[in-house]
């Protein structure tokens, strides 16, 4: 899963006084109301600690999710109208929402018409809001390999796109076969994946682009091949990785002979502590809430191991986690 700024604005350096904002987002939120069609959901104010794995984070200002192409089309159309950043939302398993939430408009494509996966010659055409789950299932029921990987990540197919997300030695652009994107205009594009220019745990197109889908591929294969695929997949990630709330990997590993996870581990950081925010005892690499974690915590617990791995390592992390938002202001 993964948020994605559209316009140029940067939400965290967003100067505008509060009183502006909030007649902006009013204004929005009354002209979606009236253009949306009736199976689209439209709130104010929604926690975003609801709709991220980690379930940290504060209200995002307005939360859409359009039932249609033309939906999300016109929910571009007036958040840059009115001048309003737009953020889209996968499944929330990469992302980290500080505790005073977003000044933006969040788009999820979590309704049904995003969310399809349909098999078409061999290969599957997914929705940006299907889980990554559904598709390696649905590759198993049509009897292709080589997508089992994404079983195990807890994503979104338009998430996994923009991060090119990779688990057990895949990655999402090595099975994209076209891409299917809309512009901050609402038009529709679908390009060859190979010229989307993914690279590492990034798909910079689509920063400024959303993604509306894909079409797969993989090779034909027997269902107990796959079968015992799928389970392997499974069985090393349930023994590698913690069961609690996390948003995955925290950091990006800073080489490929240099796994955050172990660098942190090495560092003996496992079980470190900032309130309810904890680094993980089964991979280091993951920071875990063990039930009241604030994204303040998190936060803090973030910025202690990458000083430790700076001064006992000389090694600089980066965040793998997507971090956005504002900060709580004090009560
Ligand atoms: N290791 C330790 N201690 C730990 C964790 C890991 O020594 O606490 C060692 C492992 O034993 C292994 C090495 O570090 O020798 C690498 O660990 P692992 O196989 O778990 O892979 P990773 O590089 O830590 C990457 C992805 C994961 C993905 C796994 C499985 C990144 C940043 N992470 O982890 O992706 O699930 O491979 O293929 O590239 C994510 O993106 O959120 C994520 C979890």
């Amino acid at each position: 899963m993964s948020m994605l700024k559209l316009s140029g604005e940067a939400v965290d350096g967003l100067l505008c006084d509060a009183l502006g904002r909030a007649e902006r987002m009013a204004d929005l939120h009354r002209d979606l109301a009236g253009v949306l069609s009736a199976g689209a959901v439209l709130r104010r104010d929604e926690p975003m600690s609801r709709r991220t794995t980690l379930r940290v984070g504060g209200p995002a200002d307005v939360y859409v999710e359009p039932a249609t192409e033309g939906d999300l089309g016109e929910a571009l159309g007036l958040a840059m109208a009115h001048g309003v950043p737009v953020f889209v939302l996968g499944r929330g398993s990469n992302l980290l929402v500080r505790d005073g939430g977003l000044r933006a408009l969040v788009v999820s494509l979590a309704q049904p018409a995003f969310a399809r996966v349909e098999r078409v010659e061999g290969r599957l055409r997914c929705g940006a809001g299907a889980s990554l789950r559904q598709v390696a299932l649905a590759a198993r029921d049509a009897g292709l390999t080589g997508l089992e990987f994404l079983e195990g990540i807890p994503g979104s197919v338009g998430g996994a796109l923009r991060m090119n997300a990779g688990a057990m030695g895949g990655w999402m652009f090595d099975v994209v076969e076209t891409l299917r994107f809309m512009d901050a205009q609402g038009v529709v594009q679908e390009v060859p994946g190979a010229e989307a220019g993914a690279g590492y745990r990034e798909c910079p197109m689509l920063r400024t682009h959303v993604a509306l889908g894909a079409v797969l591929k993989g090779s034909p294969a027997g269902r107990a091949e796959i079968e015992a695929r799928l389970a392997d997949s499974n069985r090393k990630r349930w023994t590698s990785q913690p069961k609690q709330p996390s948003a995955g990997c925290t950091f990006k590993n800073p080489r490929p002979d240099l796994p955050a996870g172990r660098l942190i581990d090495e560092l003996g950081l496992k079980g470190l502590r900032v309130g309810d925010a904890m680094v993980s005892d089964v991979h280091a690499n993951f920071f875990v809430n063990l039930g009241r974690a604030t994204a303040a915590d998190v936060l803090e617990l973030v910025r202690q191991v990458r000083e430790r791995a700076r001064l006992e390592r000389g090694v600089e992390l980066e965040a793998e986690v997507e971090i956005v938002g504002e900060e709580a202001t004090a009560p």
